[in-house]
């Protein structure tokens, strides 16, 4: 197997707002690829940052009296937390607002200036007098032109799914005063996608998205594809425009640069060659987003990068959205559930392997309810695997103060079956069935409880001691089996069951290891069931 080098991002986080269940989904899905990868040996970077420019985030710090870089410090700190907490394991989680992002977006600016892909045009746009701003579509509100619902926005309507032009809305006002916005020319910054459409083409038919994605992408080159219009007028939190009075870049132009601008500040701390990562060299990147910022990472993202002379994305995963219940996350529903609250109760390892549990490869909404929670983690994560240890582990303690024997005959077969699903497993955890992979975890773990059922142990233990302890040696060299599997979805469990076999998984090849002759500590507790009445 040849060793990869690899480049790994979740996306960027908005810095207005708290890390909830729908972000976790994805950063659970990516710290499960990335500590697979590792496992197997593979050289891997896994690079996150806040998302922190743009209207909101400007208007959000002013609400609450704070400098934008105020309120960003304070969000990245909990969004930090957070992720730490939930076991996501980056190299580096950093801040769109660095200088490294700044100097990295000025570059790939000036190279799309130099190879004449930015184009200035006057455009019209609602000004908002009172408060001094141009107003984005979010920020305007009015009535829908096509069904005359009152209270849209300026972009699209939300009864009848109609999309407009801001200046289609009938009796336009501002969203924060309520006033009646003017139309004022300005102008702005396009990057010309159009231009980029052949090589687009070319790369998206190429695998780095999987084919149900390519053909979502090739649908926008019917259209035809728009040019982009990168630059805000002040006021902005962002990164000016150079040679541009108040002229800023749009938050979704410095964003996906703070990928590489994290990896340029990782580079930077760990004395490591940035150009061999980001401009040439054996690193592959890899990108996992949500279905919403598609066109951003498969359209704008690589016409970007490809200009201006850097590598492109060889893959981009795409996930559907976590639903709640059958529905959309919602406050009023109260089933909008931030990471922190979940934190506050419950232990990350249930939910990563619940997510795991349900993830698979394709773009689908991953639904999660608290009876279906429950009884997953239960069934699986506690009474088929770490069954295995709670059983196994009070008799070898009680017995032979933690030492092992040999296997016993009887179970070699499902051991080497145990050992002969490495391959399988793996296949399915590098192309993202997470799904399948657990699926045939449980499998094995279910056998492995049924050997132990018929051997019975506990009764072996006065008719037969020398027999009892085989069969306990096999039942946790499975145990050890099983767990180099589990180990990128439930590292902390794994690390107790670790700690109690007395030893280490340090690579994907140690599935075919054995606790013949191991001595083990004695057996603690390492997950409780979950009960069914929390809510
Ligand atoms: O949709 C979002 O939440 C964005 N903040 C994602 C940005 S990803 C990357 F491009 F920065
Ligand atoms: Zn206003």
């Amino acid at each position: 197997m040849s060793r990869r080098h690899l480049l790994v991002t979740s996306a960027l986080p908005y810095a207005n707002g708290p890390i909830h269940l729908g972000h976790m989904v994805e950063f659970i899905q990516t710290d499960i690829w990335v500590r697979f990868q590792r496992l197997r040996g593979h050289t891997v970077l896994y690079m996150g940052a806040d998302d922190t420019h743009g209207t909101p985030i400007m208007l959000g710090a002013k609400r609450e009296g704070l400098l934008p870089e105020t309120l960003i410090a304070q969000v990245k700190e909990r969004h930090e937390k957070d992720l730490h907490d939930f076991g996501i394991q980056m190299d580096l989680f950093y801040t769109t607002h660095s200088p490294e992002n700044e100097a990295l977006l000025l570059e790939i600016y000036q190279k799309c200036v130099d190879e004449h892909k930015i184009e200035r045009r006057d455009i019209d746009q609602f000004y908002c007098e009172s408060c001094d701003m141009f107003l984005p579509d979010r920020y305007l509100k009015g009535i829908c032109p096509r069904c005359q619902s009152p209270d849209q926005y300026g972009d699209s309507c939300e009864v009848c799914s109609a999309t407009y032009a801001p200046t289609d809305l009938l009796a336009p006002r501002c969203a924060t005063c309520h006033s009646t916005p003017v139309l004022r020319t300005s102008e702005h910054y396009f990057f010309k996608l159009s231009e980029c459409s052949s090589f687009l083409k070319a790369w998206i038919q190429s695998g780095h998205v999987r084919p149900e994605i390519q053909n979502k992408l090739m649908e926008w080159f019917t259209e035809g594809l728009q040019d982009w219009d990168i630059s805000r007028d002040a006021p902005y939190f962002g990164f000016q425009i150079p040679d541009a009075a108040n002229k800023y870049f749009y938050v979704w132009m410095d964003a996906p640069v703070g990928y590489m601008a994290t990896t340029l500040k990782w580079c930077r701390d760990h004395g490591q060659d940035f150009d061999s990562i980001w401009r040439k060299g054996p690193y592959e990147i890899h990108h996992f987003i949500g279905k919403d910022i598609l066109y951003f990472h498969a359209l704008f993202w690589p016409a970007m990068l490809v200009t201006a002379g850097f590598k492109t994305p060889e893959a981009i995963h795409v996930h559907g959205f976590l639903t709640v219940n059958g529905e959309k996350m919602s406050k009023s529903r109260g089933t909008f559930i931030m990471a922190r609250q979940y934190l506050d109760r419950l232990d990350p390892s249930y939910l990563r392997y619940y997510f795991a549990a349900k993830l698979n490869d394709a773009v689908e909404d991953l639904d999660f309810s608290w009876h279906d929670f429950v009884t997953r983690v239960n069934a699986d994560l506690i009474n088929k695997f770490i069954n295995i240890a709670s059983r196994i582990g009070a008799i070898v303690g009680k017995n032979w103060d933690g030492q092992l024997s040999d296997i016993d005959t009887a179970a070699d077969p499902i051991l080497e079956e145990i050992a002969g699903a490495g391959d399988e497993i793996a296949a399915y955890m590098d192309s993202l069935s997470y799904n399948k992979a657990m699926m045939r975890v449980m499998q094995l773990a279910d056998k492995v409880n049924k050997y132990i059922h018929d051997s019975e142990p506990w009764n072996l233990v006065t008719q037969d001691p020398d027999k009892a302890q085989a069969v306990c040696t096999s039942a946790l060299t499975a145990l050890w089996r099983l767990s180099v599997y589990m180990k990128p979805v439930v590292p902390d469990v794994v690390a107790k069951i670790e700690c109690f076999l007395g030893k280490d998984i340090v690579s994907w090849e140690a599935h075919g290891q054995s606790m013949a002759g191991c001595k083990i500590r004695p057996f603690e507790k390492i997950l409780d069931r979950l009960k069914p009445q929390t809510d």
